[in-house]
């Protein structure tokens, strides 16, 4: 590849898609060899990238499945943690969570999101600007993910602000492995208190399962704790910032939308392709297979770019449009196979309840200064964005 896809330049300048592009017409599979992380195989394409992560038998995620993360934590984390589990823990910890990602668990949390919402955008939207990330885009998640583990609403700013931090490439390493402590030693305890007081919690579900339901040890839950803090935080801040700028980018796409609020669904979907904030998954061989034209070995690590994916000419239509009406089909946000994010439904949820509100308020977004993006690690994202949303003018009767 003539780019290297792990430099951070590369993303700071914007020039990614145009070298992913390149990528996608050279060498779907490609030898990468990367200044940061060594060399793997970088896979750029829609199809062969879901086709890697359907096929866990070849490809195991208990090696890690990203690049850059900590070796020992890895290897602490290694079927424990969902993400970084294979086979019979991995199906085990799937069902043990899964009563909280589906119906009921989801449509409570977005009752309540739906009403902290309403209160807060009347203070957003109107001539002032504000700062998206600050002021909504990181409130968001925190709000769902915090209210769906129990954590007390006193720590969900100290528990978002560590999460933050831990996965935060430009803190320095120490820094970072101490927040992620702080994150562990706040779950210990947590159990410990929902052990004998338990609460409408995912904590609390997992620490008394029902009968002939999975069970957890403790440590277990711990790791998952962590999972979910990680996982559905910094994701859906980035994808929630990242859309504000798309509308304000395509002011007749938002138009179109505030105009046909049946476009909802289909908008929510476009956002999750066109925003996308992991940049990669990562898999490691596990024995020789082919891949397109390459050959793999046992042991080399497999990376598939997602938003390379989103934009692949050969599986969506006029991919580099931002489009409200999309159809055909899910992009690879959310991964594949049976790693396809847990959190999809209430990510989908956050997504589809925020757009709603605005659209009901909002006629306009106008971007008051610079879009600050975050130097790439694993996460693309950004850090600032100062917005102007204008109100919907109510015309009088
Ligand atoms: C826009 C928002 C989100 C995006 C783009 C996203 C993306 C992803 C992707 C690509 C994977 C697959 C990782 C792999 O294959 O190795 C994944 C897995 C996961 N996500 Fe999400 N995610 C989002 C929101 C959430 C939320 C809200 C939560 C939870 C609160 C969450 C929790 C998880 C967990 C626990 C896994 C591991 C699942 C498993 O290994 O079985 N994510 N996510």
């Amino acid at each position: 590849l003539s780019a290297d896809l792990t430099d951070p330049a590369l993303y700071r300048s914007g020039r990614q898609f145009d070298a992913w592009r390149q990528a996608r017409a050279a060498h779907p599979v490609a030898w990468t060899d990367s200044e940061r992380f060594g060399a793997f195989w970088s896979v750029t394409g829609y199809e062969l990238g879901s086709w890697v992560l359907k096929r866990s038998e070849l490809f195991t995620s208990g090696s890690g499945m990203r690049l850059g993360a900590d070796p020992s934590s890895v290897q602490a984390a290694s079927n424990k943690m969902l993400v970084v589990s294979d086979g019979d823990d991995h199906r085990r910890f799937r069902r043990a969570h899964a009563p909280y990602f589906t119906g009921r668990g989801v449509a409570r949390l977005g009752a309540d999101l739906a009403r902290e919402l309403h209160a807060h955008l009347d203070g957003l939207v109107g001539e002032r600007a504000f700062d998206v990330v600050a002021e909504l885009s990181s409130r968001i998640p925190t709000w769902t993910v915090c209210a769906m583990l129990g954590v007390p609403r006193q720590d969900w700013s100290l528990l978002a602000g560590l999460a933050a931090t831990s996965f935060d490439d430009a803190v320095p390493h120490i820094r970072r492995k101490m927040a992620s402590a702080q994150i562990f030693a706040y779950f210990w305890d947590l159990v410990e208190v929902r052990r004998t007081a338990p609460g409408d919690d995912i904590v609390s579900a997992l620490l008394h399962p029902p009968a002939g339901a999975p069970r957890l040890s403790d440590e277990e839950i711990v790791f998952n704790c962590d999972g979910l803090v990680n996982g559905g935080l910094g994701t859906t801040r980035h994808a929630i910032s990242d859309a504000v700028v798309a509308f304000a980018e395509n002011p007749a796409q938002w138009q179109q939308l505030v105009e046909n609020p049946h476009l909802v669904d289909s908008a929510v979907e476009e956002v999750l392709r066109w925003t996308c904030a992991p940049l990669h998954v990562m898999r490691t061989a596990t024995r020789d297979v082919q891949v397109g034209d390459a050959q793999v070995r046992r042991g080399d690590r497999v990376v598939v770019w997602i938003p390379s994916c989103n934009r692949d000419e050969t599986h969506f239509d006029d991919p580099e449009r931002f489009r409200v009406d999309r159809r055909g089909g899910p992009a690879l946000s959310f991964g594949g196979g049976p790693h396809y994010c847990i959190g999809a439904p209430l990510a989908r949820m956050e997504l589809r309840i925020l757009v709603r509100e605005l659209a009901s308020r909002v006629h306009r977004f106008d971007l008051a200064g610079e879009v600050v993006r975050r130097s790439a690690g694993f996460l693309l994202g950004i850090d600032r964005l100062e917005v102007v949303a204008a109100k919907v003018e109510v015309v009088p009767q």
